[in-house]
């Protein structure tokens, strides 16, 4: 069983690179490819870049060229929902696009004809993350999660996102990513620990908070790989 673990940045991915220690470096497509063994688990560990494009083409790439299996990402989010705050952890049940606008023809927001306005995440990778937040005592959010190729910093826009989708955090990757694994039939699972809340600090919060929050989402992940072995 090969895995996926990805990010969009490189803070999102080198607590995880620190952890597996000895990895095997592949450029590809202007990105590099990590390939480590992590407890008797096979990983390929990559950021994407920020945003839908790269984090498609990452993806993709993990599973089409490197042969992953299971896809976890790893990274921050914006909060949407009142309940997180800085540091928390969000697990994606479903995701969708929220720039995504074809309203003209009357379809619903992040709706596309032949494609799902929400994806769901795999019900058993989102299990196995249950169980790992039980075992450390931590509270663990389970909700929407919205993508788009936008900073989200603004109180109109959040207001809007929340209505709309129903959504508990946002970020710019997220629901590319489930758009490839869902079309090529990859179980995946989003972790997201936010960073901000998606205001006019937004901006100030993610900077002083995104190394901590990616480092909480990659060891989250990474205890969850010793489970998947
Ligand atoms: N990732 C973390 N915070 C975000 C925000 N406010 N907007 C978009 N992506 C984010």
């Amino acid at each position: 069983m090969k895995i996926a673990i990805m990010g969009a940045m490189p803070e999102e991915v080198a607590p995880i690179l620190e952890k597996v220690g000895e990895y095997k470096v592949t450029e590809y497509a202007s990105n590099k490819y990590y390939e480590a063994t992590y407890n008797g688990v096979e990983l390929v560990i990559a950021y994407s870049k920020i945003g839908k494009v790269f984090s498609t083409l990452t993806a993709t790439t993990m599973i089409e060229k490197f042969g992953c299996e299971k896809l976890l990402f790893s990274g921050v989010a914006g909060a949407v929902s009142a309940d997180l705050k800085v540091g928390d952890l969000i697990i994606a049940s479903s995701l969708a696009q929220h720039d995504l606008d074809i309203t003209a023809f009357g379809h619903p927001y992040g709706y596309v004809p032949e494609g799902k306005q929400f994806i769901e995440t795999d019900k058993s990778l989102r299990e196995v993350a249950k169980s790992v937040a039980s075992e450390m005592g931590v509270t663990v959010k389970e909700g929407v999660i919205v993508t788009g190729d936008q900073f989200v910093c603004d109180l109109d826009r959040k207001n809007w996102i929340e209505s709309t989708f129903k959504a508990d955090a946002l970020e710019m990757e997220g629901a590319s990513v489930a758009c490839v694994c869902d079309s090529l039939d990859v179980p995946f699972f989003i972790l997201r620990s936010i960073s901000d809340a998606a205001d006019m600090d937004a901006s100030f919060s993610f900077d002083e908070f995104m190394i901590s929050s990616a480092k909480t989402s990659a060891e989250f992940v990474m205890k969850m790989v010793n489970k998947l072995g």
